[in-house]
């Protein structure tokens, strides 16, 4: 099973930002995940444009942006230009998703579709065939530390089997309450990348070793995947 880790930095200290960055590269992470919030789509803020681009300048690994922002098409010329390496873009609030998605693949970068909790996976259907990646929202967008929300499972399902009938090179990605417990339910149940804040940066432990025991968590299912 190779399953992906995008630890989120939302969780991370700020002041050490560069240095929990390379600890979580060394540690194995396949991508690092940035939070971008307007305090309009979501109600809270975080960072923008000069985090990536200072990122950029200490990591190798793809810098991944969550726009959870009311206008994406605004700056992604500007994100591009920082140095992100993918896009994921909210299908909830936008009215033309599809040329959201063209304008980040016509800049040569990787685009996701994300949808929130509430938002059956049949939205997708239309927008699937155009996508590298859907992350399914496993909290409601706009804070770390919450708790993930089961009722997400049989969506991650769903999601999965709607990929593995057209594509199964897009990835099926979860994203809020990911550590050592969720991280199972949510792989058994087709997540093939998992995003985790609080878990990894969450001061509980090094990040090498709650990175190691994220992964470790998912050992029980290498011999039954997509078991639930
Ligand atoms: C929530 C963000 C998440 C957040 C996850 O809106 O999209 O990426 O950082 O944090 P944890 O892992 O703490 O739930
Ligand atoms: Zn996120």
């Amino acid at each position: 099973m190779n399953v992906k880790l995008a630890p989120s930095i939302l969780a991370a200290d700020f002041a050490r930002l560069g240095r929990q960055v390379a600890e979580a590269e060394q540690a194995g992470a396949d991508r690092i995940h940035v939070d971008v919030m307007d305090g309009h789509f979501v109600p809270n803020l975080s960072m923008g444009v000069p985090i990536v681009a200072s990122l950029r300048q200490v990591t190798r690994l793809p810098l991944e942006v969550h726009l959870m922002i009311s206008n994406p098409d605004m700056f992604l010329d500007e994100f591009v230009e920082a140095g992100s390496d993918s896009f994921l873009v909210h299908w909830e609030g936008n009215a033309n998703l599809q040329r959201t998605i063209q304008r980040i693949t016509s800049l040569g970068k990787r685009a996701g579709v994300v949808i929130n909790p509430a938002t059956p996976a049949a939205m997708l259907e239309d927008i699937l065939q155009e996508v590298e990646q859907v992350l399914v929202m496993t909290v409601n967008p706009g804070f770390g530390h919450q708790q993930f929300l089961p009722m997400t499972l049989p969506k991650i399902r769903r999601v999965r089997q709607m990929i593995d009938r057209i594509d199964a090179s897009c990835e099926v990605e979860v994203d809020g309450g990911i550590d050592a417990d969720t991280a199972p339910l949510a792989v058994a149940a087709g997540a093939d990348v998992l995003v985790a804040g609080t878990a990894i940066f969450g001061k509980r432990e090094t990040v090498d070793a709650a990175m190691h025991r994220l992964r470790a968590s998912l050992e029980q299912l290498e011999k039954q995947p997509y078991s639930v």
